[in-house]
């Protein structure tokens, strides 16, 4: 049987609901604490450049406030390299940004300025925290990954999400074997849900997954808690058959 593979909650829609009416409820760190306490083994938030949702006083709560790990998902710039420098999230997830895109859209541009993302990561391993770099599934972006001293990366499974075909399933195979031969963890995530997680899980290398906006879609149906539980049944299932 493989390992428990880790499910971090990504609470970022908690906070898009709250901004509709830019008031208090719902309140992402209340979210968060359900979340952990229904079985998430780690939080994950986003904050963006344009503060569309988590905002930085969320980012300052949530640090103090998880008890289980909070892992932190920011674009590579000096005003959030400071912010994760001074918070110390137990993870930083870098990862690209547009203002204009409604979501993350695409992996990091691993080739695109790799001396500001050394020393980005540099800066965040010298603080202590874990790096993880959001990339495509394509063995050039995980060998730059490494070459870049990231100690994981976290695989776009959008393109998987969106067909859930084989070739893209083969896709993410291949590059988390790839990337843990290299020596790295191997993370996923982007469009998961109870209905297409099992293959992901099923994954041998893929040690977390990152899930945020089928959960709180579902939560508002049959609530946060059982919207955590039912995923963590159908991730340990599909461990369990493997
Ligand atoms: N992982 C990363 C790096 C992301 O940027 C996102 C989306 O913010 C997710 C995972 C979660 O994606 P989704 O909300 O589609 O589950």
């Amino acid at each position: 049987m493989l390992k428990r593979q880790r499910l971090y909650i990504n609470i970022d829609h908690v906070a898009t609901v709250r901004q509709a009416r830019r008031g208090s409820e719902p309140d992402p760190v209340a979210a968060a604490r359900l979340c952990e306490r229904s079985g998430a083994d780690g939080i994950t938030a986003h904050l963006r450049e344009d503060r569309r949702h988590i905002q930085d006083v969320d980012i300052e709560r949530l640090a103090t406030t998880v008890t289980t790990v909070l892992n932190l998902e920011m674009a590579c710039t000096d005003e959030m390299l400071a912010i994760a420098t001074r918070l110390r999230p137990h993870q930083v997830t870098v990862v690209p940004e547009r203002r204009q895109e409604i979501t993350t859209e695409g992996g990091l541009d691993v080739s695109r300025d790799p001396d500001r993302l050394r020393d980005g990561i540099a800066r965040l391993n010298d603080a202590g925290i874990r790096t993880s770099l959001f990339i495509a599934p394509h063995r050039d972006a995980i060998e730059r990954s490494r070459e870049l001293g990231a100690a994981a990366i976290e695989l776009h499974t959008g393109q998987y999400a969106h067909c859930a075909d084989s070739q893209t399933l083969t896709a993410l195979q291949d590059a988390s074997r790839f990337g843990a031969n290299l020596g790295l963890s191997v993370h996923a995530g982007h469009g998961l849900t109870v209905a297409n997680v099992r293959p992901v899980s099923a994954i041998p290398e893929i040690e977390e997954l990152n899930i945020g906006h089928s959960v709180v879609s579902r939560a508002i149906f049959v609530g946060l808690a059982e919207a955590v539980h039912e995923l963590r049944d159908v991730m340990d299932e599909a461990r369990a058959s493997s």
